[in-house]
Formats: structure tokens, C-alpha cells, sequence
């Protein structure tokens, strides 16, 4: 069993110590709990979820940058969340990481070539004349002209620095590549490329990739599955088009409807607005969302099911016991 998916997080939660509650404070809070979820090799997994719901959390407990508070993380049916740093460092390489800002954290005296050139001259795995074809390979997979490579990162627009980004995520073959919401810096219109430049990538090389964003929109269009968070909880998953196009969690569908609607199809659709804040917190013991749905019902209140499956529709699974009922 262990063996069957690449990534899988059992019953993963990760408490954080409460800011401003003093170096000698206890005080914690729960950044996200009880996230189980599974990535077969060669799929991109969406997260999505509002600012502040623990997307970047989850992203970092798998790339093994922060360690779950509880529960277990598995690669490649090997269990990682416990292991030696020495042992980890060498996993390392296999996880690359695209971010919001990465863009601007690239070495501004550094010229593109040496910034891509980069991961593969530390690791030792390729050197000089190599090293050189292998970003001419690059530059050409992530659609910038062969002349970059001399340019320096001020000279290039934002859109350029995140394919740079892109290339260099690449360059040591990782098994898995983070996107940390790589398009929200960017404008609309070059979001749209670089998107189509994610899918491609993927597509040709097989890759398997996490792509977090906050607008269900374009976590559709480059995602095979998705999950759906809500205040640190998956509080829906399935295909990209289940999700998409039969949202059962009342979160979802607020998240659809904050989202500008294209498709004449759907115009007409209803508007399931949530009330309230997210910082409104749920009583102890009731659904994460009960004091923002809109269908909440006293039952609500006592809700400790976790994701199940919904009836008929196999991979698709929501929180809400409303949901279940519905379908
Ligand atoms: N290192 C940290 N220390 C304390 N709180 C953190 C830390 N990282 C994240 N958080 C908090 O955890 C919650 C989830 O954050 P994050 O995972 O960054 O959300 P998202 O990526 O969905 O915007 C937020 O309330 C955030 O302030
Ligand atoms: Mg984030």
C-alpha cells in the first residue's frame, strides 16, 4: 500500500506558537490539522484555499521544511517527517519550490545562466560546457530565448523571472515542484502564460507537482485533483472537475462565486455568499465554517466526520454533512 502513492500525509497537523504571547508563552495555535491527503507520480495536486488557511504550511511540512506537530508524512512509501537531517539533505534535490516572490529573490549581480547553472554546480551534478547545455536546455523548455542567458535579472520582465525560476526549479530533475501561488505577483495577462507554460511542462515531462493558489480558477485549469482548504482543514477534494464543476462544500461554493464567471453556462448560476470574517472561529466542536455558511443547522454544531466520500461519485469528498445529504 505504502508503495502506491508518491506523497501521502496522514492525519498531519502543525501548531504554531501564538505571536506575541511572550518567549516563555505556551500558548499555540493549530496553523492546520488533521490534513490527509495523497499525490500519485505524475499529477499536479491543487490547494486552494483563502490568504491565511494554511496552504503555505502544508507545502512546507511536505518539502520537509517544518516539522508536523502530529502525524505522518511518506515518499515513495518511505516514511520522511522523522527522518535524519543527513538523510533528508539527501532527499533534498528531489523537492524544488516555486514561490509567489521567488522571482525576486534571484542574486541581482548574477547573470541567468549562472543563476540556473546554479543548483547543478552545488550538487556536483553537471559542470562547465555541460552545465551550459543543459540551461540552454532550460531556457528553451520554459520559452526564453537562448540571448537570456547573459542578461541579469533587472533586465528581464516579472514574468521572465519567474520562468527563470521556473528553469532553475528544473534543473535538477526533482520528482516534485511545489508552485506556491506562482502567479499571484503577476498580471492577469501573464498569468495566463505562465499557467500554460505550468500545464505544458508538466504534461511533457511528466512531472508531479503541488500548485497552491487562492482562486479556484486557475487551480482548475493546471490541476488534476484539488483540495479545498478552510481555516487550516480539507473541506473538499476530488478531480479538478468535480470540484469545479459540482461543488458539494458550501466553501466551495462561496470560492466559485468570489470569482468572476466567463462562461455564459454559468451565469445565471446562484450566489452562495458566505457572511462574516474568517476570523470568526467556529465554537469547539462544530464545523470550521458554522458561523459564516449560509445552510448551517444546529447539527452543525457537533461535527466531527472529517471528509467523507459523496454518494455516487467516486474520489469526491466533502466535510459537510448537508453535502452528503444533498447528493
Ligand atoms: N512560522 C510561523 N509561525 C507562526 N505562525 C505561522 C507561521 N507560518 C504560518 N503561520 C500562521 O499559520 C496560518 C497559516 O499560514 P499559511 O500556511 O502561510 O497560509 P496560506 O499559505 O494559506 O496563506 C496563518 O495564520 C499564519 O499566520
Ligand atoms: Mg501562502
Amino acid at each position: 500500500m505504502n508503495g502506491e502513492w508518491m506523497i501521502e500525509t496522514r492525519s498531519v497537523s502543525k501548531r504554531f506558537r501564538v505571536a506575541g504571547g511572550g518567549a516563555l508563552s505556551n500558548k499555540t495555535f493549530e496553523a492546520v490539522g488533521g490534513i490527509s491527503l495523497q499525490i500519485a507520480r505524475g499529477e499536479t495536486f491543487g490547494i486552494v484555499g483563502e490568504s491565511g488557511c494554511g496552504k503555505s504550511t502544508v507545502a512546507r511540512l511536505i518539502m520537509g521544511i517544518e516539522k508536523p506537530t502530529t502525524g505522518e508524512i511518506w515518499f515513495n512509501g518511505q516514511r520522511v517527517d522523522d527522518m535524519r537531517p543527513a538523510a533528508l539533505r539527501k532527499l533534498r534535490p528531489k523537492f524544488q519550490m516555486v514561490f509567489q516572490d521567488s522571482a525576486s529573490s534571484l542574486n541581482p549581480r548574477k547573470t541567468i545562466m549562472d543563476i540556473i547553472a546554479q543548483p547543478m554546480r552545488y550538487h556536483g551534478v553537471a559542470r562547465g560546457g555541460e552545465a551550459k547545455r543543459r540551461v540552454s536546455e532550460l531556457l528553451d523548455m520554459v520559452g526564453l530565448s537562448q540571448g537570456m542567458a547573459q542578461r541579469y535579472p533587472h533586465e528581464l520582465s516579472g514574468g521572465q523571472r519567474q520562468r527563470v525560476c521556473i528553469a532553475k526549479a528544473l534543473s535538477l530533475e526533482p520528482e516534485l515542484v511545489v508552485l506556491d501561488e506562482p502567479v499571484s505577483a503577476l498580471d492577469v495577462s501573464i498569468q495566463a502564460q505562465i499557467l500554460n507554460l505550468i500545464r505544458e511542462l508538466q504534461a511533457r515531462l511528466n512531472l508531479t507537482c503541488i500548485f497552491i493558489g487562492h482562486g479556484l480558477g486557475a487551480v482548475h485549469y493546471v490541476s488534476h485533483r484539488i483540495a479545498v482548504m478552510y481555516l487550516g482543514r480539507i473541506v473538499e477534494t476530488g478531480t479538478s472537475d468535480q470540484v469545479f464543476e459540482h461543488p458539494a462544500h458550501p466553501y466551495t461554493k462561496a470560492l466559485l462565486d468570489a470569482a468572476p464567471i466567463p462562461d455564459d453556462r454559468q451565469r445565471g448560476r446562484r450566489r452562495s455568499a458566505l457572511t462574516g470574517e474568517v476570523s470568526e472561529v467556529a465554537p469547539t466542536g462544530a464545523c470550521c465554517l458554522y458561523p459564516r455558511c449560509p445552510i448551517a443547522r444546529e447539527e452543525c454544531l457537533a461535527f466531527t466526520d472529517g471528509l467523507k466520500p459523496l454518494a455516487g461519485e467516486a474520489g469526491h469528498c466533502a466535510a459537510c454533512a448537508r453535502a452528503w445529504e444533498e447528493r
